[in-house]
């Protein structure tokens, strides 16, 4: 049977992001049957709907629309900026948004984890982009819920996971949503 795939948005464009930490473990994690992909999105121009009615739209936003349709599911880890979402994902929601009518992310299967060094988890980032997700039709995990807060002080000096149940936890996210994306995927 073919694997299904999902990609993986990182909200952080940062070098040394605890987002794209997190969200490497959640690949390692992934379940049998199921392959993980991170997904660039800082490449992606600032959308201005002039350039798509135009039909003149930047090449990076027809190829990451494109790239986009061979993912089953589509896994978002994001930290907070300023109690929401950081504009690189937010851009990166939009772009694919657009034009009118022809989203790539209408009723692909998703999931959410927020990623934070505070101890607020980034919940208002995890919350301000499901709205989002809602509009943009794509199912969202409910639970469990990722909330992962005071990031720094889970790794070690050389950048290794030294939290046995947070990698307990994020297997057991990576499952569910496994059985999410199973239970939420149309055909194609
Ligand atoms: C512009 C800006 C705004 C931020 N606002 C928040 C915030 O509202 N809540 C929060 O928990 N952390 C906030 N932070 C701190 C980030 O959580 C921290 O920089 C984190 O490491 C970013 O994720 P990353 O490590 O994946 O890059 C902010 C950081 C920046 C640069």
């Amino acid at each position: 049977m073919m694997s299904k795939k999902i990609g993986v948005i990182v909200g952080s464009l940062r070098k040394e992001s605890f987002n794209r930490k997190i969200a490497k473990i959640l690949m390692a994690l992934a379940p049998t049957g199921y392959e993980m992909e991170e997904v660039e999105i800082g490449h992606l121009a600032m959308y201005n709907q002039d350039l798509d009615d135009e039909g003149n739209p930047p090449a990076e936003w027809i190829s990451f629309r494109e790239y986009m349709k061979k993912f089953d599911a589509v896994l978002f880890v994001t930290p907070e900026y300023n109690r929401s979402v950081p504009a690189v994902l937010k851009n990166a929601i939009d772009v694919g948004s657009r034009p009118y009518g022809k989203s790539i992310w209408d009723s692909k299967p998703g999931a959410v984890v927020s990623v934070s060094p505070g101890g607020l988890s980034a919940f208002g980032a995890n919350h301000h982009l499901r709205q989002s997700l809602v509009f943009v039709n794509i199912p969202t995990m409910q639970q469990p819920e990722a909330y992962i807060g005071n990031v720094a002080t889970l790794f070690d000096d050389k950048g290794a996971l030294v939290n046995e149940g947070t990698r307990e936890f994020l297997q057991k996210f990576m499952s569910a949503f496994a059985t999410w994306i199973d239970k939420n995927s149309i055909s194609k």
